[in-house]
């Protein structure tokens, strides 16, 4: 077979577009591509390898003859088109968090747990994003020293809520410098000059869904049902790059510089932590960049056998499309 005939579902949004990017760019094996929207995008069209693509109206007929299909249009659309998807035969990578903790879906980091994917009927999430970027450092020193549980707190860019969240944050900064009062629409506050300690909604244990995703993805994905973590998701006026600030504890002692090594060597992430130098991972350096970057790697001081550490990743890439493709890539 000369390539793969894909459809990517929400082809104009922030994960959608990028989906296109890491495509083109990995030279994934592509037939034909569909791009996909709803009704308001209908006389659109998206570049794909010189070409311009006409975007279609997601129906039912959409993922006829379709080998794999991207979805990234929101869970809503997942939970009904997933399963029309399968029931065409095409292989679907969902980004939502819809079937993420279903038993037979594989949830799937490939530098993790690549071997998941074997079990799949049809389906793979793409796991949340902070949990793929933190997971990305705390993994590696899982293997050597064992994981038991983190606290933490995440620093979210606005592009995780969407293209029309980057519009939001853009629209009220310019609003500031015109003594303009500042309009929000998607977030409950202002994201201007501020900080919301708030991802998702709230549950009833006071933390947010985000949060818990954290410590149920990371359970399914490390193969580690006693894993425990605690995290305050916090959304901040940045455009591109989650990072997370991470304390570990693990069942053995961690001497720093084994840890440094460990991190050095580990797969999809570069080890950046020359603190004297000020140099450690920024949203700004890792945005566009496939690899997350782990740095200020210390000895935590609460706990035993703990080590504190910064994360950064570009959660549209690792945390999004360039994790989907390269699940796709596994298949
Ligand atoms: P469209 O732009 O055609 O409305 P983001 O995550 O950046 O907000 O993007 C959401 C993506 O989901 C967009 O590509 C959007 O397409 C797509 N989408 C939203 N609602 C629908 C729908 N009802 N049918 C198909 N695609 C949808």
């Amino acid at each position: 077979m000369k390539g793969y005939h894909i459809a990517v579902v929400g082809a104009t949004g922030a994960v959608g577009a990028e989906l296109l990017g890491v495509i083109e760019r990995r030279n994934f094996s592509v037939a034909s591509l569909r791009a996909i929207g709803s009704a308001r995008s209908s006389g659109k069209s998206v570049r794909f390898h010189n070409d311009s693509i006409l975007l279609e109206e997601l129906t039912d007929r959409s993922f006829d003859k379709i080998d794999v299909a991207f979805f990234s249009a929101g869970g809503e659309i997942s939970r009904k088109y997933v399963p029309i998807a399968c029931q065409a035969d095409a292989i679907a990578i969902d980004n939502s968090s819809v079937f993420r903790m279903e038993p037979h879906v594989p949830l799937v980091i490939p530098e993790i747990n690549a071997e998941d994917v074997r079990g799949h009927r049809g389906l793979i999430a793409n796991p949340n994003c902070t949990a793929a970027i933190a997971l990305m450092a705390i993994y590696p020193l899982h293997r050597v020293f064992s994981v038991r549980r983190v606290f933490g707190a995440s620093y979210q860019a606005v592009s995780g809520s969407g293209a029309r969240a980057i519009n939001e944050l853009r629209q009220q900064v310019e609003d500031a410098s015109q003594n303009r009062e500042m309009r929000s629409q998607i977030y409950p506050h202002p994201i201007a000059f501020n900080v919301l300690p708030h991802v998702d909604s709230f549950l009833e244990n006071g933390y947010t869904k985000e949060e818990m995703k954290f410590q149920n993805e990371g359970r399914k994905i490390m193969h580690l049902p006693e894993f425990r973590a605690s995290l305050t998701c916090v959304r901040v006026p940045v455009y591109r790059a989650h990072s997370v600030a991470v304390s570990a504890e693990f069942e053995r002692p961690v001497p720093v510089e084994q840890a440094r090594e460990v991190l050095a060597k580990a797969p999809g992430i570069e080890l950046v932590d020359e603190p004297q130098s000020n140099r450690y991972p920024m949203p700004l350096s890792v945005a566009e960049k496939d690899n997350c970057q782990v740095g200020r790697v210390r000895v935590d001081c609460a706990f035993e056998n703990g080590l504190s550490f910064w994360v950064s990743g570009d959660q549209l890439l690792k945390g999004a499309a360039l994790n989907a493709v390269q699940i796709a890539e596994l298949l």
